[in-house]
């Protein structure tokens, strides 16, 4: 099994194969390979957000088009019914919603699983949420949008929180990655690092642009 990275002082991009060439995955994902350090993997029901994505039935095809670790984020009201389904289709790391039935238990059968765990809350939920989760996780990610949809505009107001993230996890001593997920680019990048962010989920602002891997090689220079 592939491990994932601790955090390391190195910014990691999660590509989000939302916005991936779906007709050609493995041209759109395995250029990105060495570049970037895992996938991100949106799964939406249709309750929990507006909108719906994938199941676990896609999640080999992307893991093997990219061969990168994949980071299942479970935008659904009941995670705990698709733990073992992500883990069985090959998810190294699952991410739950603190604003989800039994979050907390999610996060416990997803380490006895043996694979890393994250957790995540939308903008409207504080920073105080992650609390119990801290010490628990290896991945913190704040949403600085509205889950849902790709393509929508970065929410600076988010900044703070991530900040306070940042905070809580050095109070803890524990190596957690933290994360931010939604209208990340070159730009908005820059201030969710200087935040504290070590994590940027991607989607349109990568896969649109002309040459993805030469983004991903000019932000490792940068951030
Ligand atoms: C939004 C998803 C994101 C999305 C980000 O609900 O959680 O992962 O793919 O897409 P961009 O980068 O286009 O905002
Ligand atoms: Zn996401």
């Amino acid at each position: 099994m592939t491990v994932f990275p601790s955090p390391s002082g190195r910014v990691a991009v999660a590509p989000s194969v939302l916005s991936a060439d779906f007709a050609d995955l493995r041209r759109s994902l395995a250029p990105l390979r060495r570049l970037a350090g895992w996938m991100h993997f949106d799964v939406m029901d249709g309750h929990f957000v507006p909108n719906l994505s994938f199941g676990p039935g896609l999640l080999p095809a992307v893991a093997k088009a990219s061969g990168l670790p994949v980071d299942a984020h479970l935008m659904v009201e009941r995670p705990a019914m698709f733990v073992e389904p992500f883990a069985k289709a090959g998810a190294e790391l699952i991410t739950v919603h603190a604003e989800a039935a039994g979050a907390a238990a999610c996060v416990a059968k997803i380490r006895k699983l043996g694979l890393k765990a994250g957790v995540s809350i939308k903008p409207g939920t504080p920073a105080s949420r992650l609390a119990p989760f801290i010490g628990k996780v290896d991945l913190v990610l704040i949403m600085t949008v509205e889950p849902g949809f790709g393509g929508q505009s970065f929410m600076a107001d988010m900044l703070p929180k991530v900040h306070e993230a940042r905070r809580m996890i050095e109070r803890r001593g524990r190596p957690v990655w933290l994360q931010v997920d939604g209208g990340i680019n070159e730009e908005t990048a820059v201030p969710c690092v200087a935040a504290g962010a070590d994590s940027l989920v991607m989607g349109s602002a990568l896969f649109k642009a002309p040459d993805p891997a030469a983004l991903l090689r000019r932000m490792a220079r940068t951030l």
